[in-house]
């Protein structure tokens, strides 16, 4: 089985497809964590975001550990949003998706274009949204957990500016796939978020 779950930046999808996952014993994606890893390279060698042939040539990224705290920074976020635009580094990070994709045990891809572009005949497809104001005010308490300086309005146009980004790219925007389930997780805890996705994937499958 294949379950493609794409959506906004704090939307919940990270959260639950590790939980499908888990759940339903396949391997799992972050497909957010390429374009990090592309945009950590890009600022530890002092390129250009603003250069799609700088950002293509910091697309080798095999020496980073999913796990470097970096990747999660304000400012690899910030050049992950804008390097993601381009062509050319989508296209440098293409294949290593769709092999996860058609690996044989099946898979959980979370990102932005799973439905659509990466596995488009995934077994199932959701789509998880959030208003943009819940969003904001997950990654408030997110930074503020993490003892960081945080500012909801700063965080709110900062989320604006990133669905604008991602939704008006020409290169595989954001958008919901056809045959893609939504899920408003506005209301919704994350456990809440889980159980619901479950349940549609169950009835998917
Ligand atoms: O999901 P996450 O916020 O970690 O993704 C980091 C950046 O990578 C996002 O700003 C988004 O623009 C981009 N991205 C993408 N396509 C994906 C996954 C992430 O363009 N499949």
């Amino acid at each position: 089985m294949v379950i493609a779950v794409d959506g906004p930046a704090a939307s919940g999808k990270g959260t639950i497809a590790r939980a499908l996952a888990r759940h339903f014993g396949l391997p799992h994606l972050d497909t957010g964590l390429l374009y990090r890893s592309v945009a950590l390279n890009l600022w530890r060698f002092g390129g250009d975001p603003g250069s799609e042939f700088e950002a293509v040539r910091a697309c080798h990224i095999d020496g980073i550990g999913w796990d470097d705290p970096e990747l999660r920074s304000e400012t690899v976020s910030s050049i992950a949003s804008r390097i993601s635009a381009y062509p050319m580094v989508r296209e440098a990070l293409l294949e290593r998706q769709k092999r996860f994709a058609a690996g044989p045990s099946g898979a959980v891809l979370d990102g932005r274009d799973i439905g659509t572009v990466i596995a488009p005949d995934a077994d199932v497809k959701l789509f998880v949204t959030a208003s943009p104001q819940i969003r904001a005010e997950r990654r408030l308490k997110e930074l503020q957990a993490r003892g960081m300086p945080a500012h909801l309005p700063d965080i709110l146009a900062d989320i604006e500016a990133r669905d604008a980004r991602d939704s008006d790219r020409s290169s595989a925007p954001l958008r919901q796939a056809e045959d893609a389930v939504l899920l408003d997780t506005s209301r919704m805890s994350a456990e809440e978020a889980v159980a619901a996705a479950i349940v549609i994937v169950e009835k998917q499958r």
